[in-house]
C-alpha cells in the first residue's frame, strides 16, 4: 500500500524552486504510483551500487539512460527481458569492466511484484 499523503508530499517537495547548484540533478519526469514504488525499492536495494544521476560508478555502473542502453546490451533482447536477465542472473552479461560484484539473490530477495515496480522505474531513466 503506497502512502499517498507522504508520495504527494515528497513530489511537492521535489518541485520547491531552481536547483542550486550545478550538480547534476535528476530531471522531473511524472512516475506512475509503480514506478514511484520502483524508485523507492532502488534506492533502498540498489542504491549503495548503482547511482542513477549521472555518470559516477558506485560499484556497479550508472543507471542513468540505461532505458536507452538495455536495449543495446544484447542483439534480439528487449530492455525489459535485458533488465530482468541482468537482476535476477546477473553473471550472464558482464558490462564491459566491470567485475561480477552484483548479488545473484534478487530473484528470492524480491517480490514479483518488486522487481516489476524496480523494472518499471529503470525504464524511465532514459
Ligand atoms: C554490491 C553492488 C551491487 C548491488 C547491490 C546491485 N548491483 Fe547491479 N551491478 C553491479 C555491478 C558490479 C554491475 C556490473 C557487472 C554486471 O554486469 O553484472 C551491475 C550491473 C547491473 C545492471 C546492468 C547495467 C548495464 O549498464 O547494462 C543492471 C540493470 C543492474 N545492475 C541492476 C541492479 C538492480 C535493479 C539492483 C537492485 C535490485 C542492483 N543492480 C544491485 C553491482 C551491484
Amino acid at each position: 500500500m503506497v502512502a499517498l499523503g507522504a508520495l504527494a508530499a515528497s513530489l511537492l517537495a521535489a518541485c520547491g524552486g531552481p536547483p542550486e547548484t550545478t550538480l547534476p540533478t535528476e530531471p522531473v519526469v511524472e512516475l506512475s504510483p509503480q514506478e514511484q514504488q520502483g524508485k523507492r525499492l532502488f534506492s533502498q536495494y540498489c542504491g549503495a551500487c548503482h547511482s542513477i544521476v549521472g555518470e559516477a560508478t558506485i560499484v556497479g555502473p550508472a543507471m542513468t539512460g540505461i532505458a536507452v542502453r538495455a536495449e543495446t546490451r544484447i542483439e534480439g533482447m528487449s530492455a525489459h527481458d535485458y533488465l530482468v536477465e541482468s537482476i535476477l542472473d546477473p553473471g550472464a552479461y558482464l558490462v564491459p569492466g566491470f567485475d561480477n560484484l552484483m548479488p545473484s539473490t534478487w530473484g528470492t530477495t524480491l517480490t514479483g511484484e518488486e522487481m516489476d515496480a524496480i523494472i518499471a522505474f529503470m525504464l524511465t531513466l532514459k
